[in-house]
């Protein structure tokens, strides 16, 4: 099948690769560009494995094409860290999860970072109550959620913590 050319940003840098019509998202990025923080867990949409931020919204990366990408601002977990304070230091939902043990065998992790991120961009003092809505598409089999939900309230805490230190 012929391939077509797409050209994006991915974690800050421009990437053009030729893909096929049907190439997903995560395989683009897990088999053309070396990132595989992206898990495949369900690839129904589901589980939330897979979960990357395009254009400033959460997106299953299983169940979208590399070609819906064109033009695009993509970020993955692998470009997080690139996002804190400082380069290289942790980014506050990062050390969150790390400080908060909000991960056991840590497969959903990089997904609940990448929706965790998100969500606290969309509401940034969020009640327990809306971290579980807001994180609700994104499936644990290890923790039961209650480390996941404290991760994110110390990430809240943190970035609301850094605002103020910078304003
Ligand atoms: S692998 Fe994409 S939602 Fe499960
Ligand atoms: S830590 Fe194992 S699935 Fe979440």
């Amino acid at each position: 099948m012929g391939k077509k050319l797409v050209t994006l940003k991915l974690n800050g840098k421009t990437v053009e690769k030729a893909v096929e019509a049907r190439t997903l998202l995560v395989h683009f990025l897990r088999e053309d560009c070396a990132l595989t923080g992206a898990h495949i867990g369900c690839e129904t949409s589901h589980c939330g494995a897979c979960t990357v931020d395009i254009d400033g919204q959460s997106v299953k990366s299983c169940t979208h094409l590399a070609l819906q990408c064109e033009g695009a601002e993509v970020l993955t977990v692998e470009g997080l860290a690139g996002l804190g304070a400082q380069p290289g230091v942790l980014h506050a939902v990062q050390e969150g999860f790390y400080k908060e043990h909000g991960l056991q065998c840590g497969f959903c992790t990089p997904g609940m970072l990448m929706r965790a991120y998100r969500f606290l961009q969309e509401n940034p003092n969020p009640s327990e109550a809306q971290i579980r809505a807001g994180m609700a598409g994104n499936l644990c089999r290890c923790t039961g959620y209650q480390n996941i939900v404290k991760a994110v309230q110390y990430a809240a805490a943190k970035l609301q913590q850094t605002e103020k230190v910078a304003a």
